[in-house]
């Protein structure tokens, strides 16, 4: 597997950030003849190929441009969306809550955008397997084409299901061979008896959930089932600073709610959790709870089908040209005699 190259002098088919005066974004795509036109004047792509990451290249204008391939953190942010995605800060709790590793065989479900999918293949490595399952073939649509506009064709090591995990799992993999599992999805407990089948003995499952009522639901199924440990759950907080000079004090603004983690480890077949000291009165429930955890009262924002087109197209435009890219890049690698 190849992977677009984070380092070395920016070539044709790179990505690159701007930032331009008063720290306004632009992201291009490198191309011999291109040019980037703003009311400060046009800014040719030429000026920008051969030189290192990190450069300033001026436009016609006189104004500069700080220029640096996108970190994995921002092509998420900016990347064309269908449905929410997994934010870095979580997606670095997730991949450290699940222990993934160099080499894990996972599954995922939903690929929804495909963010998750990029930390994930990322941490596997080459010598891991990634299974991203997926209900709307659109949205496996927008994460395949962004999967492929980050590293410039699609990993040998990945691949898309189609269909509802529950459905799907038991025939895609073997009882007992999936390392992790992490579940970004409106109902996961419906899904936690195919994975506890999936999951090699001490395997991890992490469920990324938006609220409290869905990490009270799927904790108490995963309890229920007997076959994992005590589930874990904690959320992310992450506050920024600002620091300058003698002004060092914590943001004014935070992104101060994205979703909650739960975690459990699968049991040995047949193995029974040491009993949990734990008042029966405070962790039941009754069928009228159950109904605060059904989908329309957790409140799913859909996506209009018109709009998630858009998506479908924008990211598959963008996906057109990193393989292009990357063809080039391989001609340019290709000896010759
Ligand atoms: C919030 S999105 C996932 C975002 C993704 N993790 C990312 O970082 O871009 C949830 C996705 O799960 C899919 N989904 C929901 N339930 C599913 C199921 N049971 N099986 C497969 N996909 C499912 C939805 O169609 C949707 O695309």
């Amino acid at each position: 597997m190849t992977t677009a190259r984070p380092s070395g002098p920016f070539r044709v088919g790179d990505r690159v950030q701007l930032t331009g005066p008063k720290g306004r974004l632009h992201t291009i795509t490198l191309r011999e003849e291109g040019e980037l036109h703003t009311h400060h004047g046009v800014l040719r792509h030429s000026s920008l190929i051969g030189q290192p990451d990190g450069s300033v290249v001026a436009g016609s204008g006189g104004h500069e441009y700080l220029a640096l391939r996108p970190l994995l953190r921002d092509f998420v942010m900016s990347m064309p969306r269908g449905a929410a995605i997994v934010y870095p800060k979580d997606a670095a709790q997730i991949l450290a809550e699940a222990d993934v590793f160099p080499g894990a065989r996972v599954v995922e479900a939903g690929v929804g955008s495909g963010a998750l999918s990029m930390w994930l293949l990322r941490a596997i490595g080459e010598a891991g397997s990634l299974v991203s399952f997926e209900r709307r073939e659109e949205f496996a649509d927008v994460a395949r084409a962004n999967v492929e506009t980050f590293l410039g064709r699609s990993p040998g090591n990945w691949r898309i299901e189609l269909g509802d995990l529950a459905e799907a799992l038991p025939a895609a993999v073997d009882p007992g061979s999936i390392d992790r599992v992490v579940l970004d999805m409106l109902a996961p407990w419906e899904c936690i008896d195919v994975v506890a089948d999936a999951l090699t003995p001490g395997g991890v499952v992490v469920c990324y959930v938006a609220t409290a009522t869905q990490l009270s639901r799927v904790a108490e199924y995963i309890r229920g089932t007997g076959l994992f440990t005590e589930p874990d759950a904690n959320e992310t907080m992450v506050r920024g600073w600002h620091v300058e000079g003698l002004a060092v004090r914590p943001d004014h603004r935070m992104v101060a709610h994205t979703g909650f983690l739960v975690w459990a480890r699968r049991l040995a077949p047949g193995a029974v959790a040491p009993e949990q000291k734990r008042r029966a009165s405070k962790s039941s429930y009754s069928d009228d709870d159950v109904e605060l955890w059904t989908p329309g009262a957790v409140g799913d924002r859909e996506i209009t089908d018109k709009n998630l087109r858009k998506r479908v197209r924008e990211a598959q435009r963008a996906a057109a040209g990193a393989r292009m890219a990357s063809a080039r890049e391989d001609d340019d690698d290709t000896p010759t005699a």
